[in-house]
């Protein structure tokens, strides 16, 4: 499916806006401050359910009641999106719900300027990264996530109140452990399958020989629902003086190895962007495998941050995609010269 157009009324600093998108590359130009992300901002809410850099409150224009976002597929499909201070609304097909349903969401390859620091970034930044990549991969991910953050929150709640009963967090307990070894295998699996083809994608934008691969680390290694519960129970009283919880996948961290070494602190800045790069390209091909759909390519404002033999790469890679670009300036590699 192609994104045909994109309305926004009273989105971030946009009144009225309406984009046209072409099958093949569509380039946002304009100063920066102008909108230009929150159109992708859009486009993400849209098909994704959830903006990727905010709450709906920060969204709505200032000084105005309501935003309301329209997109259309070539398809014909439409799918809109509203908020009034009070509720968020997507209709589809004249059916209105509080969330978009999965069988209306798209996938999407994002790629920011800040992607591109990701490897010296810290392991709540690894985290969301790859948070973000499996849940538009897998809806079982995204379930066990979403229930494994709100019993978080719950637990954590908990521990601060000082007239705590241990059995209060008890159902907690189940929900985290339940989620976490969903969680835990599946970061396993995934990496496993990014890590299959992460040096030879690599190599083939480096044009060397480096070896790079995805490092899971997890304290809770191929536990059983049981054991995971049992370590929670056990950590208590000491997540009690702590007042959170010091065990779980949310403490998880998944770093870039970089000819065996860490890549932060070994590889060059030029390097730490073709193993993003290799990345996002990997990212487009799993989930274009798995869900047999062709992702639509985000590219926010990466271009000033690339070279031109980078910038090649990136166009050429995602030849066959539809993409959309924001950029402050024209630059010269477009895919027509190819
Ligand atoms: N809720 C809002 N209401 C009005 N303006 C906003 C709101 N949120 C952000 N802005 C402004 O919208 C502008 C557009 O932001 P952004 O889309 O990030 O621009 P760009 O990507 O072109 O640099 C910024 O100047 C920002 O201050
Ligand atoms: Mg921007």
């Amino acid at each position: 499916m192609l994104i045909k157009s994109i309305k926004l009324t009273n989105f971030r600093n946009h009144k009225s806006y309406e984009l046209n998108c072409k099958p093949t590359t569509t380039l946002i130009l304009g100063e920066n401050g102008c909108g230009k992300t929150s159109v992708l901002e859009a486009i993400y809410i849209l098909t994704q359910g959830k903006s990727f850099r905010a709450t709906d409150p920060d969204i709505i224009k200032r000084d105005t009641d309501y935003y309301l976002i329209e997109l259309e597929y070539d398809t014909g499909e439409k799918i809109v999106a509203s908020y009034d201070k009070k509720a968020k609304i997507f209709k589809v097909e004249d059916k209105k719900t509080r969330r978009l349903s999965n069988k209306h969401k798209y996938p999407i390859i994002l790629f920011l300027p800040s992607d591109l620091n990701l490897v010296s970034g810290a392991p709540s930044r690894h985290r969301d990264y790859f948070d973000r990549f499996f849940s538009v991969l897998s809806p079982e991910y995204q379930t066990a996530l979403n229930k494994y953050n709100k019993a978080l929150l719950q637990r954590n709640k908990l521990l601060k109140d000082e007239y705590l009963n241990e059995a209060a967090v008890f159902p907690w307990n189940v929900m985290l452990s339940k989620n976490g070894v969903i969680l835990n295998n599946l970061r396993q699996k995934f990496i496993e399958e990014i890590n299959q083809t992460m040096t030879s994608t690599y190599r083939s934008i480096a044009e060397n020989d480096d070896e790079v691969e995805v490092k899971y680390s997890t304290e809770t290694p191929n536990l059983t629902e049981n054991e995971y519960l049992n370590l929670l129970e056990k950590n208590y009283e000491k997540d009690r003086i702590l007042t959170h919880t010091s065990f779980g996948v949310h403490r998880d961290d998944f770093e870039f190895i970089f000819n065996k070494k860490p890549a932060d602190g070994s590889a060059s800045r030029g390097e730490t962007r073709s193993i993003i790069l290799a990345l996002k390209f990997i990212e487009a091909k799993i989930i274009a495998e798995k869900l047999n759909k062709k992702p639509i390519i985000l590219l926010d404002d990466v271009f000033s941050e690339l070279d031109n033999k980078r910038r090649k790469c990136l166009i050429n890679n995602f030849k066959n995609h539809q993409v959309i670009i924001t950029s402050v300036e024209k630059f010269t590699n477009s895919r027509s010269n190819h």
